[in-house]
């Protein structure tokens, strides 16, 4: 049945910056990490996504790459980054770490000759990113090239004056995009890629792998995604990595690309293809965005939560992979709200029930899980108050721009508290000391204010807590193999329950879960007489499912 073993794993993705600070400086780092590899045996985690650990100025906390080949400083160095990799292959653990492919920072050396026609490697270098002179308009002023919108809001293009043309950027004007036509860029960029492989790393997320290629007709739209987003030519990029690197060196690649075809997703990480081995795809992670909110629009539009469209999406993936590739289990990672507080309910008479309820619906299913810090002992989004206590580069161009709408502050502010990136940023909570036990100084970001009750500390006496509900999952998919099953029975409609049936290596299993914040009737869609109760949130009645109830039926 296995064929690699990243087919059981457990990752555990880590976002250096808010996971452990060791050495009192707010900020967490990579000792931080090797202190916490005990805990995260003890939930069975096996592999570890380190979000990027490069040198770098933050300006979108280390996915604007100074140098390749160094750790960023507040990091720690390469001796603590090899100690890591040491510790965890010890513990029998693989770390993959983030691979940002399409773009440098605009503080990169790369960058700064390109844009200087003074610096001796300008000719090199100048073709290693997208340039464009953009137009005139009648007063000889220059004119972008296109209204293309970056994904951070704004424009993708920025003047240079001394090149006299503009440079392309689909995130912030400081991360600069590759240009992955010129050859002699990407050389540089897999010499790279086998250097860090040579010093142990078991894999790589491809940071927006299907942004590579570019539409260089540059045809005027607005926003024009379409003309940097999944065209065809970056599957060639990708298959060049992966016949050059990740297939000699036998690597575990996870590709980020939001949006794929049943056919393109396949392209990437069907068992016949060979681009990546998983995919992350998003296909549930927006599933309640209000398209009539013109003030906060876009993904900042906290709609209606439907299930039927989370268990549709999660059944879309896990059918196109069936027994042709490999899916990923994930709630979120640092991109989006806590899932507590976005598709659960994290009121305190709730929060606990909800998060081993959305757990229970997630981690039942085919695939490999990725779980994010945090999730695990149900943190929720941020109390931020001030615009200032947020950090994401992000928020403050959508700031302006829900202003520009007409939103009120308050309005923003709350867009942002529901949806900004943020929300899965800040420190994770430790104990109930000062600062949440992830500092013992003032952190980067405020701590959320409800440390003093969630924490892992806390979690950890208690044998009904969040996180004992996934030590029990989690072995539980061990135990069973859980990621081999398929549904053998999957309920696709209602918005108020979850139900669906599956096969584990020694027992069949029948799951149920209400997904509301009232009492729920039932019947059961199996016959239970044969079946026993192996796990609960709550305390149990026979008929009526408790608010944000689920049950493991496992057969006898
Ligand atoms: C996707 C990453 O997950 C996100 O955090 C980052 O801002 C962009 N790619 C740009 O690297």
């Amino acid at each position: 049945m296995k064929k690699y073993w990243w087919q059981d794993a457990i990752i555990y993705q880590i976002y250096v910056r808010s996971f452990n600070d060791s050495n009192a400086d707010g900020i967490g780092d990579i000792p931080g990490i090797i202190e916490k590899i005990a805990y995260l045996k003890s939930l069975h985690v096996n592999t570890l996504w380190i979000s990027p650990h490069y040198d770098s100025p933050m300006d979108d906390n280390g996915y604007d790459v100074r140098d390749f080949f160094k750790v960023a400083e507040e990091y720690g160095t390469l001796e603590d980054f090899k100690s890591l990799i040491k510790v965890a292959h010890d513990h029998d653990m693989k770390i993959i770490t983030d691979l940002v492919l399409n773009h440098t920072s605009d503080e990169h050396p790369w960058f700064i000759a390109a844009k200087d026609p003074a610096h001796p490697d300008h000719k090199k270098y100048h073709d290693y990113y997208i340039w464009h002179t953009g137009f005139k308009n009648d007063a000889g002023e220059p004119e972008r090239p296109t209204r293309w919108i970056s994904w951070f809001g704004g424009s993708v293009w920025d003047y240079n004056s001394p090149t006299e043309s503009y440079y392309l950027h689909i995130f912030s004007k400081k991360m600069p995009d590759l240009n992955w036509r010129n050859k002699a860029m990407r050389e540089e960029l897999k010499s790279m890629i086998q250097w860090w492989v040579d010093l142990g790393i078991d894999g790589f997320r491809i940071d927006a792998s299907n942004h590579l290629e570019k539409n260089w007709e540059f045809p005027d739209d607005e926003p024009g995604y379409q003309h940097f987003s999944s065209l065809p030519k970056h599957h060639d990029y990708l298959q060049e990595l992966a016949d050059e690197l990740f297939i000699p060196n036998n690597l575990l690649i996870i590709g980020e690309a939001g949006g794929a075809s049943k056919q393109e997703a396949l392209q990437y990480a069907g068992f016949e293809s060979n681009e990546f081995n998983m995919l992350i795809h998003f296909g549930h992670v927006w599933v309640d965005v209000d398209d009539s909110n013109r003030l906060t629009p876009g993904k900042w539009a906290k709609g209606e939560v439907h299930l039927s469209r989370i268990k549709s999406a999660l059944k879309h993936w896990i059918d196109i992979f069936h027994e042709k590739g490999w899916n990923t289990l994930y709630w979120h990672n640092h991109d989006h709200p806590r899932v507590v507080s976005h598709y659960g309910n994290d009121a305190p008479e709730h929060r606990v029930a909800s998060a081993k309820m959305l757990a229970t619906l997630l981690y039942g299913l085919p695939g490999t899980p990725i779980i994010y810090q945090g999730e695990e002992i149900g943190m929720t989004n941020v109390d931020y108050t001030e615009l200032s206590d947020f950090k994401d580069v992000e928020v403050f161009t959508e700031y302006d721009n829900f202003m520009r709408h007409g939103a009120s502050h308050e309005v923003a502010m709350q867009a942002l508290r529901d949806r900004a990136r943020d929300n899965a940023r800040s420190p994770m909570q430790w104990t109930n000391e000062p600062f949440a036990g992830f500092s013992t100084v003032s952190p980067w970001m405020p701590v959320v204010q409800n440390y003093s009750t969630i924490n892992v500390q806390a979690a950890q006496k208690d044998d009904h807590s969040i996180l004992a509900w996934y030590q029990m999952l989690m072995q539980w998919r061990k135990d069973e193999a859980i990621g081999f099953s398929y549904p053998t029975f999957y309920q696709l409609d209602r918005d108020d329950r979850f139900a669906y049936s599956l096969k584990g290596q020694s027992h069949a299993y029948y799951i149920v879960g209400n997904f509301t914040d009232q009492p729920l009737d039932w019947d059961a869609d199996v016959d239970l007489e044969s079946m026993r109760l192996f796990a609960s949130n709550t305390q149990t009645s026979e008929d009526a499912l408790a608010p944000y109830e689920t049950r493991i039926y496992q057969s006898l």
